[in-house]
């Protein structure tokens, strides 16, 4: 892979062991997936802030690093809010960790905005490259607002933070982000119930359809929220990093005649009804991933003049929650809590609950796994009646 003479010079240690380390992991992943040179990022988000997944050793890890990053950087979700982290049920020992986590972070430079949503805070532009690597942000980046970043790890996203640049290969590259499969969904239409439209639980679906390809999805006319839960989901239940809607997203013109004769899935109305259930559950969270300004006024106006019954937790970026201070105070009227930094899969405070209903594919898809607890999928406006009822 061809470097630079100032890459070369990182590789050979002259600029710190830290930045030697990060050049050796891009490096290694460049070698290994056969890219040709370095490209130059726009900004990082790095996974694995949550002590909760890193735990002892990765933050051992993090405190031995000595470097500044080069482009501005954030976090994933923590295992806490950092200022409501007690009403959130944490354990004193836990934030404390975890603080200790984010002054590692801190120590390098990375803002700590602790999101997955990340482009409601800073520009992102079509044909940015990045190295993202929550995988509900990529797949965001990639198909929504057409920039470019692989599925990064925690690993390889701080070290291209670091460096400030990642290897150029995968779908920073135009021609590997053509359709590989079509997808088509039959009966799709709000006059038909929520639900046919719900894209959290049409992007379960469809994600354990097409596994890790690019899917050109055709019969739906989703808002940006909407494309935001069809992505996440499809990022849970496959490895999709990148998608296209005819019509909608932004490649979808230079693509479309791509997707002709390709391999066709259809998900059937039917068949999006099945993935909701009715289980009973003790608590209900939304946010994942995190709302946007919009989601949190659509909760707010759901919640008016009702009490919440069961605990309700809402989860957003702290950028959104303080620009949106109203509305979040509107929807705390009702007992609901709204917490930032975290979220309902990567912080302890949900494994108390045995069963939670959420309103998103992906977290139906890990809140089993992460927080030992059932999931139930629902339309918002269900959520809202559930916690409310
Ligand atoms: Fe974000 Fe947590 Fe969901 S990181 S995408 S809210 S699982």
């Amino acid at each position: 892979m061809y470097l630079d003479a100032d890459d070369e010079k990182i590789l050979n240690g002259e600029y710190g062991e830290t930045r030697q380390k990060m050049m050796e992991i891009l490096v290694a992943l460049g070698k290994v997936f056969g890219a040709e040179r370095l490209v130059p990022i726009k900004s990082a988000q790095v996974s694995g802030a949550s002590y909760k997944t890193i735990g002892k050793w990765g933050l051992e890890w993090l405190q031995s690093l000595d470097a500044r990053v080069a482009v501005p950087s954030v976090l994933n979700p923590i295992g806490m809010d950092r200022e409501k982290w007690f009403e959130m049920g944490i354990e004193p020992a836990f934030a404390e960790r975890q603080e200790e986590v984010l002054a590692a972070y801190r120590r390098l430079g990375i803002k700590l905005e602790c999101t997955c949503t990340p482009y409601y805070l800073a520009i992102t532009d079509y044909g940015d490259h990045l190295s993202w690597s929550e995988s509900s942000a990529v797949v965001y980046a990639n198909s929504v607002i057409g920039a470019r970043t692989n599925r990064e790890g925690g690993p390889s996203a701080l070290a291209a933070a670091i460096i400030g640049k990642t290897p150029f290969y995968g779908l920073h590259l135009v021609e590997n982000r053509k359709p590989q499969v079509s997808v088509v969904v039959e009966g799709c239409d709000p006059a038909r119930g929520l639900r046919s439209d719900h894209f959290g639980a049409i992007g379960h679906l469809a994600g354990k359809e097409v596994g890790n390809r690019i899917p050109f999805f055709s019969g739906i006319r989703p808002t940006k929220d909407q494309l935001k839960s069809l992505g996440a989901a499809m990022a849970a239940s496959g490895a999709v990093a990148l998608f296209h809607v005819d019509k909608i997203t932004p490649e979808s013109r230079v693509f479309s005649f791509d997707a002709g004769g390709l391999e066709t899935i259809t998900i059937e109305a039917q068949e999006v009804e099945e993935v909701f259930s009715s289980i009973e559950v003790d608590a209900v969270a939304v946010g994942c991933p995190h709302c946007s300004p919009a989601e949190l006024e659509r909760i707010a106006g759901l919640l008016r003049g009702k009490t919440v019954t069961k605990p309700f937790f809402i989860f957003a970026a702290r950028g959104v929650v303080r620009s949106n201070r109203e509305t979040v105070d509107a929807i705390e009227k009702s007992g609901a809590r709204v917490y930032e930094d975290t979220c309902m899969v990567v912080s302890p405070a949900m494994e108390r609950f045995s069963a939670i209903m959420v309103d998103s594919g992906k977290a139906l898809a890990y809140v089993p796994g992460m927080c030992g607890a059932a999931a139930r999928i629902g339309t918002i406006e269900e959520c809202v009646a559930e916690a409310t009822s």
